[in-house]
């Protein structure tokens, strides 16, 4: 346990956790909801570890899904069921002491036909309960509105987010939801890590024309339309009630040049540039950069902009910069003698300087606080780290303890860096660690890489009495809480 003489948090600093509906929730066909893209996506036991490679859904893999009628081979049509269990599990961060609670809301179960008329009302009163259930503990519910969940329906009939329609489609959705829990959501994400909408666009963007000659540009006119749907919602949000504030969010992909060569230096910048700060950009300053509009020229890709796209963008930004943070990557002029390692949804370049988890995501706590240094710098808003954590393999003791000195460690060095970052004088409002309970990887399907402060007995194929245990980690984080990061 690292003690830091002084806690840098302030006291109203908002610790806690957060899930996904889609590796969480399971019960896939309850009540109404309709079928997303992960839940066509199979737990594949030979996963390749060096290399990150995402699994490119397709319209024959979405066919096969639909008409299987073995729900077992979709780990995230089962998740945790979080559905059935949301009360003993909110108990349990309560428990922990957790301030905020971050889940999302799955838009396939409230509006399951994608244009229906009218939303989905057993779908609400579920989330009603999971949000009550927060605010009883005095927990800040945060949501993220769309978070790697695409409703198939919406690709039937609409094409996806490359159909400007969506816009339309996801504001409604989102009226739906700021009028209903006006009072008691304040804090919400637009879209969750809207820079992995390039590298993993079916879940994210529900475009799967990955042969069309124009897929890139396809890729880009959809996120536009993700722009303008996320500046239209913050326009409503803050007019239905002037304090909610909205989050942007990308995954942080950190980067150093490999060498001091100038070349190297000129390639991180331009890494930085398209991976990172061209969303955040957008969202946050209110306009495409300049390099944004060099990189369409030299592609050839063309964007239809309708008139008060670009002004709603500029007058609508986000409240605060949302970030994941997992692992951090180098850039290289010259990449042939480089090793890749896996990384979070694509593969990165090995820094010799860092070690890695079992999965090869390279673990790097400093770049945490070099981050929150740079975006705040940046936009001079207010950071929320809405994602932080890495995968581990557990074990069960017979005595039914888990000892994962491991995660402790990961988690207090980096909690350290944020503390430090807080004292460099940016301001953080939170920490939702990522997975505070075990759940479906995103992206292997698998069930043993496990994120949680709390175990739960579930293998990779089901199997298992989903029991909830607490982890020595869990103690370790209650004290991190109650000592507001004095402890680490
Ligand atoms: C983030 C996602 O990118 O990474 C989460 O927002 C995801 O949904 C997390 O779970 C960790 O990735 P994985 O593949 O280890 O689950």
């Amino acid at each position: 346990m690292t003690n830091m003489s002084k806690s840098h948090f302030s006291k109203d600093f908002l610790w806690g956790g957060a899930l996904s509906a889609c590796q969480a929730e399971g019960a896939y066909d309850v009540d109404g909801k309709s079928l997303t893209i992960p839940e066509v996506m199979k737990f594949n036991e030979k996963n390749d570890r060096k290399v990150t490679k995402q699994i490119r859904v397709n319209w024959e893999m979405i066919e096969e899904a639909r008409n299987d009628p073995n729900a077992a081979n979709y780990p995230k049509r089962r998740g945790i069921d979080f559905y059935h269990r949301f009360r003993e599990d909110i108990a349990l961060f309560a428990e922990m002491g957790f301030k905020v609670f971050r889940y999302s809301i799955a838009w396939a179960r409230v509006f399951p036909g994608g244009d229906d008329a009218t939303p989905n009302e057993k779908a609400l009163q579920f989330y009603d309960q999971v949000i009550d259930e927060c605010l009883k503990y005095g927990m800040e519910p945060l949501i993220t509105i769309s978070h790697f969940d695409t409703p198939i329906v919406l690709m039937d009939k609409f094409g996806g987010w490359y159909n400007r329609k969506l816009v339309d489609l996801y504001v409604k959705y989102c009226e739906v939801l700021f009028n209903r829990y006006k009072g008691k959501v304040k804090y919400w994400v637009t879209f969750n890590e809207i820079n992995m909408s390039v590298k993993a666009s079916a879940k994210t963007l529900g475009i799967i024309d990955y042969d069309a000659p124009n897929y890139e540009e396809m890729l880009f006119q959809g996120l536009h339309h993700q722009f303008v749907a996320a500046s239209r919602a913050t326009r409503l949000a803050h007019e239905i009630d002037p304090s909610n504030k909205i989050g942007s969010m990308v995954a942080y992909f950190t980067t150093y040049p490999y060498t001091c060569k100038p070349e190297d230096a000129l390639q991180m910048q331009q890494d930085d540039q398209m991976k990172n700060q061209f969303y955040l950009d957008v969202l946050n300053k209110g306009e495409y950069p300049y390099y944004s509009k060099t990189y369409f020229k030299n592609k050839g890709i063309h964007l239809h902009i309708e008139d008060g796209d670009l002004e709603g963008i500029r007058s609508h930004t986000a409240d605060f910069v949302g970030m994941s943070y997992y692992n951090s990557m180098i850039s290289s002029s010259d990449t042939e003698q480089l090793e890749l390692t896996a990384g979070n949804v694509h593969s990165v370049y090995k820094n010799p300087h860092l070690p890695a988890n079992e999965w090869g995501w390279q673990i790097d706590p400093i770049g945490l606080r070099y981050t929150l240094n740079l975006v705040y710098d940046r936009y001079q808003k207010p950071v929320f780290i809405l994602e932080n954590s890495s995968g581990f393999y557990d074990t069960l003791n017979e005595d039914g303890t888990v000892n994962d000195p491991y995660r402790i460690d990961f988690l207090s060095k980096h909690i350290e860096q944020m503390g430090l970052a807080i004292a460099d004088g940016v301001e953080v409002l939170g920490y939702t660690m990522w997975g505070p309970i075990d759940m479906i990887s995103s992206g292997t399907s698998e069930m043993s890489k496990r994120y949680g402060f709390i175990y739960v007995d579930q293998d990779d194929y089901g199997k298992g009495t989903l029991k909830r245990i607490r982890k020595d980690s869990f103690y370790w984080y209650q004290n991190v809480i109650r000592t507001n990061g004095a402890e680490l």
